[in-house]
């Protein structure tokens, strides 16, 4: 079997696509797996047929789910001095989708953004993830002190709990968070409804390049003119006006009102 076949049947057997993914880089991954495991593509898939908990580690291991509190600290605050105060400015409550929430740190980091900001009470986020393990971390919202080092001790005393030398992110700023189980290469706008923000950051850097563009496409069809999407800070949008997008700060863009924005791309 070569590998070709081998990620077609991968796509029948688990649902996710692997021709959308970034090639060099996701076969050298699979053949590593392989090579470790002393198995050929054929008996790996007669594996992944019999053996759910074998497909679920597979998935696990292809979908890189590192994530962390107030990654790339900056962007929160922009997002707490300008796009929280502009979106409030103009509108009753804040839908916000963290895409590729991984562990539940994104989606936290915002609850407690949102929270100081006062806007807890007007706001709602679905967090999304196609991996079932990560979610099942993020709802217990069970983190080890490591992971909260650099946090300011206000905010892990307000935000947290802390049992048995682990810290749990408290009941009531999870409350607005809705956890949920989602391929983004599939079709999802009818899933995920009205939005003002969206987050999909260090999730589409895996994905070839027009697999990226058609997501920027969806993501930006989602927002209403004035909303705001928000990537990783590696994964910059080189023409965001084609996607009726205007960069604010870098992975930082603005959806612009219909008439100003450039033909799109899909
Ligand atoms: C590196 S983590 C990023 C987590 C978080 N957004 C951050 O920036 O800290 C990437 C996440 O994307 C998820 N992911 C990968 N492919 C996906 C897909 N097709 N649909 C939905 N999520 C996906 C992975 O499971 C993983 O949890």
């Amino acid at each position: 079997m070569t590998y070709q076949e081998f990620i077609q049947r991968v796509h029948l057997i688990t649902g996710l696509d692997l021709e959308s993914y970034k090639e060099r880089q996701m076969e050298r991954r699979i053949r590593q797996l392989l090579q470790r495991k002393q198995i050929d593509f054929k008996s790996f898939c007669e594996e992944l047929i019999c053996n759910e908990a074998a497909k679920d580690d597979f998935l696990k291991y292809l979908t890189i789910n590192t994530s962390g509190f107030f990654r790339d600290e900056h962007i929160y605050a922009y997002l707490a001095d300008k796009v929280i105060k502009d979106l409030l400015r103009e509108h009753d409550r804040i839908n916000i989708w963290s895409a590729g929430c991984s562990t539940g740190e994104e989606p936290y980091t915002l609850s407690m953004v949102l929270h100081e900001q006062g806007a807890g009470r007007y706001s709602k986020i679905l967090a999304t993830d196609i991996d079932s393990g990560v979610l099942e971390k993020a709802g217990k919202g069970c983190y080890q002190p490591r992971q909260l080092e650099k946090m300011a001790p206000g905010l892990k005393k307000k935000y947290f709990e802390y049992i048995d030398g682990s810290y749990y992110f408290r009941d009531r700023y999870k409350q607005i968070v809705n956890f949920r189980q989602l391929n983004l290469l599939k079709e999802f706008s009818k899933h995920v409804g009205p939005l003002q923000l969206i987050l999909c950051r260090n999730v589409f850097i895996y994905f070839k390049t027009e697999v990226q563009e058609k997501l920027i496409s969806s993501f930006s069809g989602l927002l209403p003119a004035g909303g705001y999407l928000v990537t990783g800070c590696t994964e910059m949008i080189n023409q965001p006006r084609q996607f009726g997008l205007e960069r604010k700060i870098p992975a930082v863009y603005r959806k612009m009102p219909a008439t100003l924005a450039s033909p799109s791309l899909s």
